[in-house]
C-alpha cells in the first residue's frame, strides 16, 4: 500500500499538465533560436514536481480565486525554479551531472547554451506575466513580487556557493538565512502571486505569506535530508554532495533527528497561519504534508 502523505496531493497531475501545455504553447511561438527553445523545453518540461505552480494555484484557490487567472503566474514561477536548478548546477556552482534522473543541461547542450538557456527562462518568465496579466496594475505587482523572490534566491546562492554573511551570525543563522533565501524566497513568492491574482485582503496576504515562508524552509530541510538519506537513482539527482562540498546543511548541523524536528517545527507554523482561511485551503495543507514527507 502506498504511504498517502508520501504521494503527491491527487490533483497535482492536473496542475502539472496545465502549466506544461500553457509553457508548450508558449514556448512554440516564441521567437528564438530552435536550440535554445530545445534547451529550455529540456529543463522546464523535464519532470519536476512543479511544486511551485501548484503552491501559487492553491492559494489563489484558498483566498477564493479562480486557477485560470494564476497560470501565466505559475508557469513563471516554473521558469525562475527551473533557471535556478541550471545555474545551480553548473560546473562552477554545484557541479552535477544528473538532475531529474537525466543528465543536466550544461552536459546535454554544453555549459555555454545553459548559461544562456537560465538567462532567457529569467527574462521569459517577466515577459509571460505582463503579457498575460489581466491589468497593468496587477502585472506590476505580480512582476515585483516575482522579481523579490528571484533576487533574494540568487543572494541565497552567493551565501551558499560564497559565503558573505553579515557579522556576528552564529551557524544556524547563517543556514537559515541561507535557506529563506536560496528556497524559501520563491516559495513564499508562489503563495503571495496566487493571493494578488485573487485580489486577496490583508488578512488572507499575511496568512498565505506565514505559509510560504515555513514551508519553504521546510522544504529546503527536507532536501537537505533526502541529500543523506536516499540514493540517486530514487531522487534523480546526485546524494552525498553537500558535506562532500563542506556545505552547512540542517542534518549537518543538526543531525538527521534534529532535522525531522525542524520539519515539523515548519509543518506546524505553516498550517497554523492558514486558520482563518478555513476549509478553503484544505489543498494547502495536503500539500505541506506532502512536502514535509516527501521522499524524492
Ligand atoms: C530542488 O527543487 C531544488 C531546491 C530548491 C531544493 P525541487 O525538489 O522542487 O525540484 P524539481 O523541480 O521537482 O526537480
Ligand atoms: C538549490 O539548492 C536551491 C536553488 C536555488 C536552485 P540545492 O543545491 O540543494 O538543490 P539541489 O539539491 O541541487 O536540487
Ligand atoms: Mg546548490
Ligand atoms: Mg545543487
Ligand atoms: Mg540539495
Amino acid at each position: 500500500m502506498t504511504n498517502a502523505l508520501t504521494t503527491e496531493p491527487e490533483n497535482a497531475v492536473a496542475v502539472v499538465q496545465q502549466v506544461e501545455s500553457f509553457l508548450d504553447v508558449r514556448l512554440k511561438r516564441a521567437e528564438l533560436p530552435a536550440n535554445l527553445v530545445e534547451a529550455i523545453r529540456y529543463a522546464v518540461l523535464g519532470g519536476g514536481k512543479m511544486l511551485r505552480p501548484q503552491l501559487a494555484i492553491r492559494s489563489c484557490e484558498a483566498a477564493g480565486g479562480d486557477a485560470g487567472d494564476v497560470i501565466g503566474p505559475a508557469a513563471a514561477l516554473e521558469l525562475i525554479h527551473a533557471f535556478s536548478l541550471v545555474h545551480d548546477d553548473l560546473p562552477a556552482m554545484d557541479d552535477d551531472d544528473l538532475r531529474r534522473g537525466r543528465p543536466t543541461l550544461h552536459i546535454h547542450a554544453g555549459e555555454a547554451m545553459a548559461i544562456l538557456a537560465g538567462d532567457t527562462m529569467m527574462s521569459l518568465a517577466f515577459q509571460i506575466i505582463l503579457e498575460e496579466a489581466a491589468d497593468a496594475d496587477r502585472g506590476r505587482r505580480l512582476c515585483s513580487e516575482l522579481a523579490t523572490g528571484t533576487t533574494a534566491m540568487i543572494g541565497g546562492q552567493v551565501y551558499d556557493t560564497l559565503g558573505g554573511f553579515p557579522d556576528g551570525l552564529s551557524e544556524i543563522e547563517q543556514l537559515k538565512l541561507i535557506h529563506r533565501n536560496k528556497t524559501g524566497a520563491l516559495i513564499r513568492a508562489a503563495c503571495r502571486m496566487g493571493g494578488i491574482c485573487a485580489g486577496a485582503n490583508d488578512e488572507v496576504m499575511g496568512a498565505l505569506t506565514q505559509y510560504g515562508e515555513a514551508s519553504g524552509l521546510m522544504f529546503q530541510v527536507v532536501d537537505d535530508l533526502l541529500d543523506v538519506t536516499q540514493s540517486a537513482e530514487h531522487i534523480g539527482k546526485a546524494t552525498g554532495k553537500d558535506a562532500e562540498a563542506g556545505k552547512l546543511t540542517f542534518p549537518g548541523l543538526l543531525g538527521i533527528d534534529g532535522s525531522r524536528e525542524e520539519v515539523e517545527r515548519c509543518q506546524k507554523r505553516a498550517i497554523d497561519a492558514l486558520r482563518p482561511l478555513g476549509p478553503a485551503a484544505d489543498p494547502l495543507r495536503e500539500l505541506c504534508r506532502y512536502m514535509a514527507r516527501r521522499t524524492k
